[in-house]
């Protein structure tokens, strides 16, 4: 099977920056942890440089964007972790469970080559709030549909923290709730292409006109007033880490 991100995932590296201010939350939640594994790594964001990092992923299109220098990379999925058990201190996964075949078993094998935390940044399915879903009423369904809920984490992995990751409002990360600030950026084809979301709904033309037009109007800043004096925002994105 070809991994998606072998097609979705060209221009990664360039629109899918690390954030520091969340880079920070994920560094302080691996603890003194040495040995990490990063799983669905990507092209490397978040892999602490004050440590050692292996890295895991499928797609070789994004193995392909990982720096020179990044962290050594092993082509595979979370469910087939190649690691014997308990070698690594820390493990984490950013905004890669829900991509996962069988994240059961993705989360069994983390936890099996994990001695200490497991840190996990994912989105809580359950969230409401973000102003984008009133344009893509449709985007409740699919995160309803393919996030794990905050439940099924402490199902998979027993006692776990969790806690929100506000968004700033120059993330440098382009996923999905980045630019709750920025509306206008959403109306950008190749800000849309890095955010996998916009490739599961598939045409969105309608939407984003209506978006178009109440950004030309000022009826979006009507609607959401107060949006512009936030420096940051709880869009439902969660930090979950084992206890
Ligand atoms: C949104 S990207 C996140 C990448 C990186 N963690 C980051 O924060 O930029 C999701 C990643 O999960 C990977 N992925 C998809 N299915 C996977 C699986 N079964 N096991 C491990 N990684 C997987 C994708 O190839 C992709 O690189």
């Amino acid at each position: 099977m070809t991994p998606a991100y072998d097609r979705i995932g060209v221009n990664y590296a360039a629109l899918r920056k690390p954030d520091p201010r969340i880079a920070a939350r994920i560094e302080r939640a691996l603890g003194a942890a040495r040995r990490v594994l990063n799983v669905g790594a990507g092209a490397g964001s978040y892999e602490p440089a004050n440590r050692e990092v292996v890295a895991l992923e499928p797609s070789l299109e994004m193995i392909r964007q990982r720096p020179a220098g990044a962290a050594p990379v092993v082509q595979g999925r979370a469910e087939a972790l190649p690691f014997a058990d308990a070698s690594f201190d820390a493990a984490m996964a950013v905004l890669t469970v829900h991509h996962w075949a069988d994240e059961t078993k993705g989360l069994a094998e983390m936890r099996r080559v994990t001695r200490g935390p497991i840190v996990i940044l994912t989105y809580d399915p359950a969230f409401r709030g973000f102003w984008l879903a009133d344009y893509l009423p449709e985007l409740v369904a699919l995160d309803e549909a393919q996030m794990p809920t905050m439940a099924d984490y402490a199902a998979w992995l027993g006692p776990v923290d969790i806690s929100p990751v506000p968004i700033p409002h120059d993330c440098a990360d382009g996923f999905l709730a980045a630019y709750w600030r920025r509306p206008r950026l959403y109306l950008d084809e190749r800000v849309r292409a890095a955010i996998s979301s916009f490739w599961a709904l598939g045409d969105v033309s309608e939407a984003l006109a209506r978006l178009a037009s109440d950004l030309d109007s000022g009826a979006w800043a009507r609607r959401y007033p107060g949006l512009a004096d936030l420096d940051q925002c709880d869009c439902g994105y969660r930090l979950v880490v084992t206890k």
